[in-house]
């Protein structure tokens, strides 16, 4: 945590340093859309299961009848297209070198969701500088007339991560049962709380590959408790999704489980927690013209970095 701390220090600093007042009315010209819900999916320790939940996710609520763009922000590594076995001609690349525009690289898939991919390979989009990174979300508002904007982020801490969750309406925490799994996941919601605790975004947390509800439960009480405690911060259990074999069988073939098996029990859970997602409505906090607000005040709230 020592480790995380200072980094973080060090990116608020250079957030503090590279925004300006000009930078921010810079985007006083385009219009805000207002009905966007920005969901971010994030965790401590790589693997837990993001990518699927992402996605999964998506199809869920493409089943509700919302219209859904996954957004793969793993700018390092990306495998959105990789699990629905895509190969988008243009990615993230092409927008942060400013070749395209996210509309422009967007994507359908057969299964009635959209795209945009991620950039893989290409370590110096994972580093990409504080100005190239608030353009590059700053064109998320060319996606604003979908319903839902699921953002799938890499592990751990980097700016590129907090600049998404500081974006969300939603910022979904995601762990296994495993001691090292939580011990990041608690180590990133430290990091959140400190950061963007006037934010006012709900904070949520969803167990991974958990032997049952009480396992799940048991590890989101703790949890939640110690949160609660110790960062004086609200978060919610949002559900668990089974250790379920059809996950791995699905991802092997390259197909969202929700499509290859929607009665397995990861779907089921999948779907559980997109309800209690729908259920939760943002109200005033939603939008594309909120999710300015949020990333300019903490890209300017110098009083939350220490
Ligand atoms: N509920 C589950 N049941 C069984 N296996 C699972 C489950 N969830 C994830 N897995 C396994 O974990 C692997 C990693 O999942 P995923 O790619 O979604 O994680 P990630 O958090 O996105 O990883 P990364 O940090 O590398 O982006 C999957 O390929 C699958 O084998
Ligand atoms: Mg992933």
């Amino acid at each position: 945590m020592e480790d995380q701390a200072e980094k973080l220090r060090e990116i608020m600093k250079r957030k503090k340093d590279g925004v300006s007042k000009n930078s921010l009315s810079g985007r006083a010209g385009v219009k805000p859309a207002d009905k966007a819900r920005i969901i971010t999916v994030t965790s401590g320790k790589g693997g837990v299961g993001k990518t699927n939940l992402s996605v999964n996710m998506a199809l869920a609520f493409a089943r509700l009848g919302k219209k859904v763009v996954v957004m793969d922000a793993d700018l390092g590594l990306a495998n959105v297209n990789v699990m629905l076995n895509m190969i988008p001609k243009y990615n993230l690349y092409h927008v942060i070198k400013k070749q395209k525009t996210i509309r422009e690289i967007l994507v359908e898939t057969e299964y009635g969701i959209s795209i945009v991919a991620g950039a893989s390979g290409f370590s110096q989009i994972a580093n990409m500088g504080e100005e190239d990174r608030r353009d590059f979300i700053s064109e998320l508002d060319t996606l604003s007339n979908a319903d839902i904007i699921i953002i799938d982020t890499s592990a751990g801490v980097s700016s590129n991560v907090l600049d998404f969750i500081a974006a969300a309406d939603d910022a979904v925490i995601i762990t296994t049962p495993e001691p090292t799994a939580i011990t990041d996941a608690y180590g990133i919601i430290k990091i959140i709380a400190t950061e963007y605790d006037s934010l006012n975004m709900g904070l949520k947390l969803v167990v991974n590959r958990a032997k049952g509800a009480g396992q799940a439960k048991g590890v989101a009480d703790r949890m939640i408790n110690i949160a609660g405690q110790f960062l004086n911060l609200k978060v919610d259990y949002l559900g668990f999704i089974y250790d379920d074999a059809s996950v791995q069988h699905a991802v092997l073939r390259q197909k969202p489980f929700m499509v290859v098996d929607p009665k397995c029990k990861a779907s089921i859970c999948v779907q559980h927690i997109v309800e209690r997602i729908d259920r939760n409505k943002i109200g005033e906090s939603a939008g594309f013209g909120a999710m300015l607000k949020r990333l300019f005040k903490s890209s300017s709230n110098e009083a939350n970095v220490n």
